[in-house]
This record gives C-alpha cells, sequence and structure tokens, in this order.
C-alpha cells in the first residue's frame, strides 16, 4: 500500500509505558541487573510502538547507542517509556527512557535512555512497508521529531562512511563528517 492512503496517527496512539520488577536471572551474582536485560525491555518496549504505529510487524534495523546512568538492583521496579520520534517511508525512531524505582524507598531514579530505528516489514516477503505519517500536536514532539530526523541524516552518513571504508581503507580517514562525503588530504 501507498504511504499516502495509510491513515496518518498521533505519538499518542502509539506510545507505551512498561513496568517490570527485576528478578535474580535479570542479575549478575553481585545482584546488580545486566546492561543485556535492561536492552531487551527496551528492545521490546519500542517494538511495541513500532508495531502499533505501523499497524504492521516491524523489525529492530538499528540501536544508536544505550547509555546506562546508574545501576539497578533485584527487587526494583523498572519503567520503560516509549515514544515514537519520527516515521520516514518505511522507518521509525522510536525514543526510550527506563526509570528504576526502588520500591520500599518509594524513590525513583533515571537509569537508561535510546533511540532505535524499526522497519516495518512483510510478514510473508521480509520487505520493507510504507508506515502512515507521523502528525506531531506538541512543541515537545516538534522538538524530538527535528532530532530525530538530524540522527537519521547521521545514520546515513556513517553509513556512506563505512561503505567507503569497506571499499577503501584510506577512505576512512578522510571522512568530512558535515557532508558525508570523503576528501582527499594533501
Ligand atoms: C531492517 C531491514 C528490514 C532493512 O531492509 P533493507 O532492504 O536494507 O531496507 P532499505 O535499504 O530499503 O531501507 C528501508 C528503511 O530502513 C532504514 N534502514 C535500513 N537500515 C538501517 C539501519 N541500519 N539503521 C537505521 N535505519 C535503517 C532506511 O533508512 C529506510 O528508511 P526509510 O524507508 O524510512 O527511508 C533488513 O535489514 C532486516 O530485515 N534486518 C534484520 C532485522 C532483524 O531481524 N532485527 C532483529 C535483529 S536481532
Amino acid at each position: 500500500m501507498d504511504k499516502d492512503k495509510l491513515q496518518p496517527k498521533r505519538v499518542q496512539d502509539s506510545m507505551v509505558t512498561l513496568a517490570r520488577v527485576m528478578q535474580p536471572s535479570d542479575a549478575n551474582p553481585g545482584g546488580i541487573v545486566h546492561g543485556g536485560s535492561v536492552m531487551k525491555e527496551i528492545d521490546n518496549a519500542a517494538g511495541v510502538v513500532a508495531i502499533k504505529h505501523a499497524g504492521n510487524l516491524a523489525v529492530t534495523a538499528s540501536i544508536d547507542r544505550i547509555d546506562f546512568h546508574n545501576m539497578i538492583f533485584i527487587g526494583e521496579m523498572i519503567t520503560i517509556k516509549a515514544s515514537i520520534n519520527m516515521a520516514g517511508r518505511t522507518s521509525m525512531e522510536i525514543g526510550v527512557r527506563v526509570d528504576a524505582e526502588d520500591l520500599l524507598k518509594g524513590t525513583s531514579r533515571h537509569v537508561s535512555s535510546a533511540y532505535l530505528t524499526f522497519v516495518a516489514v512483510d510478514k510473508v516477503t521480509g520487505k520493507p512497508l510504507p508506515v502512515p505519517e507521523l502528525i506531531l500536536v506538541t512543541d515537545e514532539e516538534k522538538r524530538r521529531n527535528r532530532g530525530a530526523l538530524k540522527r537519521k541524516e547521521l545514520r546515513m552518513v556513517l553509513k556512506k562512511f563505512e561503505t567507503s571504508c569497506k571499499l577503501d581503507p584510506t577512505a576512512c580517514i578522510n571522512l568530512d563528517v558535515g557532508t558525508g562525503n570523503t576528501v582527499s588530504v594533501s
């Protein structure tokens, strides 16, 4: 189906908040939760948002980076908030924030953030499918969208850079990060 035939959706139509108490199986023997356990929850929440927005299956194409700001311990509850920042033709950037709550003390802290790109795909062929346009309502949504468009641009620059490196390793050191072009150094 063409993208312009899809019903546009708002950010709030797909945003989710999931919560889970951290178990011993999520942690190392010292009781500190593995980064991988948090990453799985981030991927899961972002996937829910992507599927809700796309109205189709969606797969993780890439994760920019994940920062872990604070440790999480067994017995704490993590809350994962995820919402769509940008809808491209077939891809979507999802922003995720994770907070951890000490249930006994009732205190909460920001533990992690991440940006993920999902691509809507056809269940049978696995080929990318168009996603609905994103309706931006609030100033915050517009600000996040601008950031997401910039990051998409940077991802494309990096991809071009990596491809050029594979073809010509000397090109790697001559990248103009402003344009994404390789430049010759005399
Ligand atoms: C993600 C996937 C569907 C992309 O397929 P593709 O044929 O390379 O897609 P295209 O080059 O046509 O690009 C489609 C869109 O994905 C985006 N995209 C592709 N690779 C990307 C990447 N690594 N990071 C971010 N976006 C990416 C493109 O920018 C494009 O966006 P747009 O349509 O909004 O402009 C395909 O690589 C795939 O199936 N990967 C495996 C996904 C998976 O199994 N994930 C779970 C891993 S554990």
